[in-house]
């Protein structure tokens, strides 16, 4: 969809977040706090559409799936049940001179083998040259130790691989010197609080990890209301927070983030591979009505023997953000698990009884797990171009514009009166953006030459732009009164149209 994909592209895409007030780094006056962000006005819209897109084909356009809005401080109990308390944890490593702190699974190393013996080690942080990299670092140690021989392949390797006697060789990412980077250890990344006056630990509680936990706990609650009959949906929008020990990537990894999860309850002997491919064809389908290409989108499975032991099978949806190819949407099958976990641990029954069937069984579960969040950036790199266009005088500019899908673009329609200091044409305008704004997102502006206007619009993803000018006041002719041109931001092309038919026009296009 959108040109050109250069090396530096995140950082424009930053900067432009920045710049036009989609999002900001939390607390920046104080210093910022690193894994937590603002969204500025455009952002807010921004992710509010998705949300709706999302909530409105996955919830209002079913009758298979409801909406559910669980706290995100629930019982401790439900995180020891769910098996976060015991085990939602990240391999941690700490670099004992610099003080960072990193993801043993995200430091790849590899021993520097030269005529078949070891003469050192090489170390790198994940990318997506892992390999390239070590072996790069692999050839300047032994020309920098000037050692003679033949230098064979590097194999990298994952921090948490490494055994104890190497441990005190690897060079730490921070320094490039060995020995000060400590065994990986068990980091819990669920962020703890205390509810009531007792600071003890009686009184601990968490933010929630992840939304899908409501889904189960209030699994029988939906399931009294007698609106639901297998198999069926429950969706949740809200935040999450983890202890993320390394965020990053802007925000694709943050600390505080927002989830959309639906739990898909299904028979106990469905044929689970067919919804489980149902889903990932849905949630694949949805990605492109948002603006997110195909082109983009890849699948992985998760490999047999690196699932939890209840899973019965997970892939991704992949998607090829500029700092490499990672997941976007997970699609897990988690059998019967958690409702059985819950059911154990609260002494409360989940199980569903078919009046068809009659019988009495705890449903399995399809569940796509989603961040808002990391959709948000999928669509931001998919929709950055930067493209040539005329500026004021003719001349070639670089321009660079937001190629939002209309369906979630924040502003749908921008109004701009040629000239500010012409009362009339101002009052047309005014009318123009009060008769659009019932319908849609309107900016109005009439700061600066038109086509600086036109600019700040692209750069917003505004994906229509009406200007109301002399002729829509009649001064060439009755037959132009009451006629506006209307401008699309892809193509830049102008056509003039009636003030009356713009609203049918447009709520075509945006919606
Ligand atoms: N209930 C399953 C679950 O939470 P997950 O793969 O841990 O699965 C689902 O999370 C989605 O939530 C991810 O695919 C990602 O889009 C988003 N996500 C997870 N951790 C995140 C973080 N630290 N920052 C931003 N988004 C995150």
């Amino acid at each position: 969809m959108a040109e050109p994909k250069t090396a530096d592209l995140m950082d424009k895409i930053v900067s432009l977040c920045k710049r036009r007030g989609f999002i900001f780094q939390s607390s920046e006056i104080y210093g910022g706090i690193n894994g937590f962000w603002d969204y500025g006005p455009l952002g807010v819209e921004l992710r509010k559409n998705i949300r709706d897109c999302w909530w409105n084909d996955m919830v209002r356009r079913r009758d298979d799936v409801v909406g559910l809005e669980s706290s995100i401080i629930m019982h401790p109990k439900v995180w020891e049940a769910s098996g976060h308390v015991g085990g939602f944890t990240d391999p941690m490593v700490d670099c004992k001179v610099s003080k960072q702190r990193f993801r043993a699974d995200q430091i790849f190393f590899s021993a520097v083998v030269v005529d078949g013996k070891t003469v050192g080690y090489v170390t790198v942080l994940e990318s997506e040259r892992i390999a390239e990299e070590l072996q790069e670092k692999a050839e300047t140690f032994k020309r920098k130790k000037a050692i003679q021989g033949k230098l064979e392949p590097v194999q990298p390797r994952d921090f948490t691989e490494a055994k104890s006697e190497e441990i005190p060789l690897i060079p730490s990412p921070a320094t490039g010197e060995p020995g000060s980077l400590t065994p990986p250890r068990a980091f819990n990344m669920m962020f703890e609080t205390y509810v009531g006056a007792l600071r003890d630990e009686s009184a601990v509680a968490y933010l929630r990890p992840e939304t899908a936990q409501g889904m189960f706990v209030d699994f029988k609650a939906i399931l009294d209301t007698g609106r639901v009959k297998v198999p069926f949906g429950i969706a949740q929008v809200g935040k999450s927070f983890r202890n993320e020990i390394t965020p990053r990537n802007f925000i694709f990894r943050s600390r505080e983030f927002e989830q959309m999860e639906m739990e898909y309850f299904i028979a106990d002997d469905d044929d689970w591979a067919k919804w489980h491919r149902y889903w990932i064809d849905w949630c694949r389908e949805w990605l492109v009505s948002v603006g997110i290409p195909a082109s983009s989108l890849s699948e992985y499975n998760h490999p047999k023997e690196k699932l939890a032991f209840y899973s019965k099978g997970t892939t991704d949806l992949m998607f090829k953000y500029p700092f490499g190819v990672q997941e976007l949407w997970g699609i897990a099958a988690r059998g019967d698990y958690d409702l059985t976990q819950h059911s154990k641990a609260s002494g409360q029954p989940m199980e569903y009884f078919d009046d068809v069937k009659k019988k009495r069984y705890v449903p399995h579960v399809i569940e796509p797990a989603v961040g808002v969040d990391s959709i948000l950036l999928a669509i931001l790199c998919s929709a950055y171009c930067e493209d040539q266009a005329p500026d004021e005088k003719g001349k070639m500019e670089t321009r660079t514009v937001l190629k939002l899908h209309p369906r979630i673009a924040p502003i749908k329609v921008a109004v701009f009166p040629l000239l500010k200091n012409k009362p009339e044409l101002v009052k047309k305008a005014l009318e123009v953006r009060d008769l659009l704004r019932p319908y849609m997102t309107v900016f109005y502006d009439e700061a600066g030459a038109i086509g600086r206007r036109y600019r700040r619009q692209d750069e917003a993803g505004t994906p229509f732009g009406v200007t109301i000018d002399f002729d829509t006041l009649g001064e060439k002719g009755p037959e132009l009164a009451d006629t506006v041109t209307l401008r699309e931001r892809d193509t830049m092309k102008q056509e003039r149209i009636k003030i009356s038919e713009l609203v049918p026009k447009l709520i075509e296009k945006v919606r």
